[in-house]
């Protein structure tokens, strides 16, 4: 399975894409986690990246792409990988699709996580993640047993510098201008499918999984995807 979750800043693709790699066995590969990961490094990829990010704008391209080329090389990427913020934009899915074909590749699906802006503000301004193991968190929806604590491996949970409400402001404006014509693109290429991202998570993961029928082995659900 090789599928793309669009969605907005707070739909909820981080959350759907570790589930769904657990249970396929492949990586979810998150381009907001390897461009954090590059800023903690210190890289000069990552400083020139954080002034952007900073800013709720999109990271330059060059940069971004360089950074998903080296990750889908991974041994684990061969056998599908869930790409959950990158593409966003149509040259950045032209990008892939250019860097797939030459490996044969395709994307199999894509699909879209619907959520109105009003639950999206509600869940970033609650939103919590685990230093250590990047675990994802919500002070409300979905709270840890002890506060500021994560759940798997006991690190300190942190709010991203991105999620001050101007910012978050500016990110969903980028959304409507970048990233939403994606749509339409892969639209018009007879791979979207969209779904209501409003309710449980288990039911968004089951909605996305009913999305993906024909592309998934019998029960849906189980074994390598
Ligand atoms: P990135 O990290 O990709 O952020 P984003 O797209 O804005 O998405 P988020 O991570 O905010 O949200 P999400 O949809 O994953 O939701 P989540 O599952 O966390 O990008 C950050 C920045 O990096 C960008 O602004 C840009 O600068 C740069 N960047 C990244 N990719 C780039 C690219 N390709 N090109 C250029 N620049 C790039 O859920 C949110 C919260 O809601 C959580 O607390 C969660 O617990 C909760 N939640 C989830 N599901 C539910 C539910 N069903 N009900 C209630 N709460 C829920």
């Amino acid at each position: 399975m090789r599928l793309v979750l669009l969605g907005p800043p707070g739909a909820g693709k981080g959350t759907q894409a570790r589930a769904l790699g657990a249970l396929w066995h492949i990586p979810q590969i998150a381009s907001g986690d390897l461009l954090r990961a590059a800023v903690q490094d210190g890289s000069d990829l990552g400083r020139e990246a954080q002034t952007f990010m900073d800013r709720g704008q999109l990271v330059p391209d060059e940069l971004v792409l360089k950074l998903i080329a080296e990750r889908l090389a991974n041994r684990d990427a061969q056998a599908g990988f869930i790409l959950d913020g990158f593409p966003r934009s149509v040259s950045q899915a032209e990008a892939l699709a250019g860097m797939l074909g030459r490996t044969h590749w395709a994307i199999d699906k894509v699909v879209a996580v619907i959520v109105p802006d009003h639950e999206i503000v509600q869940r970033i301004s609650g939103r919590r993640t685990c230093k250590g193991c990047n675990a994802m968190y919500h002070v409300k929806f979905e709270p840890p047993k002890i506060a500021g604590v994560c759940d798997k491996c006991g690190g300190e949970l942190y709010q991203r510098a991105d999620d001050a409400e101007a910012t978050v402001r500016e990110r969903l404006k980028v959304y409507e201008t970048n990233t939403r014509p994606l749509l339409d693109h892969y639209r018009r290429l007879g791979l979207l499918a969209q779904v209501d991202g409003v309710g449980r998570t288990e039911e968004i993961e089951k909605r996305i999984i009913g999305a993906l029928e024909g592309l998934l082995p019998a029960s849906g659900t189980g074994g390598k995807a």
